[in-house]
């Protein structure tokens, strides 16, 4: 098996226990080429987020490769449609990070809306000359209404943490059934995209990246919203148009964001670094100890169960 990155050492440790693992001790990203040496000559892949698994990669000949278990809930890195071809599965790793991911989402939240990332500017610079009554005003979140997009696992992990702990309306836009229980729970209420942006006073985007959510975040839809609200991406940098967004934040149609994710990870368009009402976190979402070893036991609890032959608990493909 090759894992393409550092992982926290006691998933390295199992992994090395259980399987005949080729680690990657200095860190370093696999450059296409490297990935597809990989595919040839191993049974299986351990790939993260910065790991393209293309059909490139899974058509080099012989192919060894018969299992890629994807170390993260998002596996949009991954060509499905090619893996189904050659018959080579398909893991993730979900529910383990769903909680830090919905804390992350909050944090951004909170953040944009409180000001605190200008704020610590303002004060590491040396800039803070007192308290005064007018100072760095934000935007209250509480009692605030929140639109999720997607109501699934971290969707609802959001909804949840603004509803019960921030007293949050909740509007969902979702094109899959949500259940009843949890819909009546969150006290939610779906609503078209349209309307959701329309009401909403922070959008928090929880959709996978598909062909279908590449851009729903653009020019348009950004229109849509409100123009004292905040877009909060914690999912991934293709739903949103960077190039829109940043027009939106300089033009005012929006008053702010928050983002974990980018369309060119790790490069983010410049302007966005010089504008104040933005949060950016560099893909944080599941980023604690707890989360990260447990996102690595889940994928080897995967690769356990195919070469056991049993299904895998995390199949998607
Ligand atoms: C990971 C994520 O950091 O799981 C996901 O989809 O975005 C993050 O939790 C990343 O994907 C690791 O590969």
């Amino acid at each position: 098996m090759v894992v393409t990155r550092r992982l926290p050492e006691p998933v390295e440790q199992e992994l090395v226990r259980l399987f005949d693992a080729r680690l990657n001790p200095e860190d370093r990203p696999l450059s296409p080429a490297e990935l597809a040496e990989a595919a040839g000559f191993a049974d299986a892949l351990l790939p993260t987020v910065t790991d393209k698994i293309t059909a490139s990669v899974l058509g080099v000949e012989p192919l060894r490769a018969r299992i890629v278990a994807n170390f993260g809930v998002g596996y949009n890195n991954i060509d499905v449609a090619a893996a189904k071809a050659v018959d080579v599965a398909v893991t993730n790793t979900p529910d383990v990070l769903t909680d830090c991911t919905a804390d992350l989402a909050m944090t951004l939240m909170l953040s944009v809306a409180r000001r605190a990332g200008e704020g610590e500017r303002h004060l590491r610079s040396g800039s803070w000359t007192g308290w005064r009554p007018t100072h760095m005003l934000g935007t209250k979140v509480t009692g605030k209404t929140l639109g999720v997009v997607g109501l699934g696992r971290i969707g609802r992990a959001v909804a949840r943490r603004a509803h019960h702990g921030f007293g949050m309306r909740i509007l969902y836009y979702d094109a899959m059934p949500v259940p009843a229980e949890e819909v009546a729970s969150l006290q939610a209420e779906q609503r078209s995209l349209e309307d959701l942006l329309a009401e909403s006073d922070f959008v928090s985007l929880h959709c996978p990246a598909t062909p279908q959510t590449r851009h729903l975040m653009n020019a348009a839809t950004l229109k849509a919203m409100k123009p004292d609200a905040f877009l909060i991406n914690s999912a991934r940098g293709d739903v949103v148009d960077e190039a829109a967004l940043v027009e939106a934040l300089r033009s005012g149609t929006i008053a702010g964001a928050g983002l974990d994710v980018y369309e060119g990870e790790p490069s983010v368009t410049a302007e966005l670094l010089t504008m104040e009402n933005v949060v950016l976190l560099p893909h944080l979402g599941s980023a604690t100890s707890e989360t990260r070893v447990a996102m690595g036991m889940r994928a080897v609890a995967n690769l356990e169960a195919f070469f056991r032959g049993d299904p895998p608990p995390d199949r998607v493909a």
